[in-house]
């Protein structure tokens, strides 16, 4: 066997101590891959004296990130220790100190991916990410390795576990948000502050690093228009459910003309659709292109093994020598223009539920289809329900579903509908993927 690759690990939490266990408990099996042995050097933490999931010799951990990056008898970094500030410093130190480097870490390259890659490029070395998306589903080496005779023309996807698995709760034993987010804390699938995986943040951070791969368009995070899981009403997954449609977090991006439209939003999906059915914790991602028509990815999006798994995948890539030219060829982040461009929020079509509650009397679905069609958005269907058991007086729920329109126009057409007296609540309203 050729000479071993060192490596040195950033972070040992979740996800670095299982990279460090498959390091150490299945050397053989790794080297056999690899071609050479993977040998774990150091690790650096911020406490010595905690207890890890692996046991790892005293001599090799350390609290200095920096000893471990200059460390001449290591080859690849492995950053692991999440947030954006302190993990962007270590990543161009180590770049810098000729090091390629390994990353679960999303935030990061979707705020600073350009700096990360040019860094990587100027100092011939490699950046590589799959456990950045989906954990332990092969999504980047999918997208950018396995598809790349294709266009792709959408990417669909659940990526986040928490919020499938809250949503799925809700859907399934018709819980509302915060009894299903207290489940999902107490089975560990939800962090106490569960503010980034039901916002869209995580999954926003995901579709930035899967639009770069998919359609080499740099997106600033902050563009990408993003809605969450928190105000979702368990009336609203009970009236979908009557259409034939359940609701979940999509992040979504898909090529209309030279223009990619892109967002993360909560969405209804028909439920014989193929994400609809993806339940719990699971992570899935439609990917269609333009060769190869419909494909799926599925399973664990995040946790300890899957996680690691994704991560010494990319270590035996660099060990081989397959990441360093796939890196090379990606041109990820570069100034290189693919012929793109993020169309505008307001300008993405889309089809639209709507509901409402409105006072239970003539004349005010007149109004509210007359403020949709000044807009010139046309209506599929309307459903007035009977009055909620918990509503008082002539308060009824109205679902509107309409044919396809711009958002732009669906907001403004919602601005005058809101305004309406017989209006009892802000008007809600979620795309649909049809
Ligand atoms: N958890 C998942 O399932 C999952 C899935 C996919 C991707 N990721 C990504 O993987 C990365 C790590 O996530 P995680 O869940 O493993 O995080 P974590 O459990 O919080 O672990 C972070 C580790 O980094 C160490 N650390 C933090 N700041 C440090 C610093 N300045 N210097 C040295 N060590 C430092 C911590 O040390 P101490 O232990 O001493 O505190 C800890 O060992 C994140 O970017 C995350 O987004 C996670």
């Amino acid at each position: 066997m050729n000479d071993a690759m060192g490596i040195g690990l950033l972070g040992c939490g979740v996800v670095g101590s299982g990279v460090a266990r498959l390091l150490l408990e299945k050397s053989d099996r790794l080297a056999s891959r690899a071609g050479r042995p993977l040998v774990l050097r150091r690790v650096a933490v911020r406490d010595l004296h905690k207890e890890r999931p692996v046991e790892l010799p005293r001599s090799m951990v350390t609290i200095d990130p920096i000893a471990v990056i200059r460390d001449p008898d290591i080859q690849v970094v492995v950053e692991l220790i999440g947030g954006v500030t302190d993990a962007r410093q270590y990543v161009l130190e180590a770049l810098t100190a000729g090091k390629h480097v390994v990353t679960a870490n999303k935030a990061l390259l979707a705020q600073h991916g350009a700096e990360v890659f040019e860094c990587a490029r100027k100092h011939e070395r490699t950046v590589a990410f799959e456990a950045s998306v989906a954990g332990g589903v092969p999504i980047i080496a999918a997208v950018s390795q396995s598809l790349a005779a294709n266009q792709i023309t959408s990417i669909q996807g659940i990526l986040n576990g928490t919020s499938n698995f809250i949503l799925t709760a809700m859907a399934e034993q018709g819980q509302c948000y915060e009894d299903a987010l207290r489940e999902a804390q107490k089975l560990g699938y939800a962090e106490a502050d569960p503010t980034l995986d039901v916002d869209g943040g995580d999954a926003a951070h995901k579709l930035a690093i899967l639009a770069q791969i998919a359609f080499g368009i740099a997106v600033p995070f902050a563009a990408i228009t993003r809605r969450g899981i928190t105000d979702l009403h368990a009336m609203d997954l009970r009236f979908a459910d009557e259409l034939g449609y359940t609701i979940k977090l999509l992040a979504e991006a898909w090529l209309d003309g030279k223009q990619v439209a892109l967002h993360v939003e909560p969405v209804l999906l028909r439920k014989t659709d193929m994400l609809a059915q993806v339940r719990g914790a699971f992570n899935a991602i439609q990917v269609v292109g333009d060769v190869v028509g419909e494909t799926l990815y599925q399973g664990p999006g995040a946790g300890m093994m899957p996680t690691a798994s994704a991560v010494v995948a990319d270590l035996i890539d660099l060990a081989v020598g397959r990441a360093q030219r796939t890196f090379q060829s990606l041109k990820l982040w570069s100034a290189t223009n693919t012929g793109f461009t993020m169309q505008s929020p307001m300008e993405v079509r889309s089809r639209f539920y709507l509901r409402l509650l409105v006072e239970d009397r003539p004349g005010v679905l007149a109004d509210i289809c007359k403020a949709l069609a000044k807009e010139e958005i046309s209506i599929s269907s309307v459903i007035q329900h009977e009055a909620l058991d918990e509503q008082e007086g002539e308060v009824v729920p109205l679902v509107i579903m309409t044919h396809s329109a711009p958002t732009g126009n669906f907001l403004k057409a919602l601005r005058h509908i809101d305004a309406q007296k017989s209006i009892s609540a802000p008007a809600v309203y979620y795309a649909i993927a049809d």
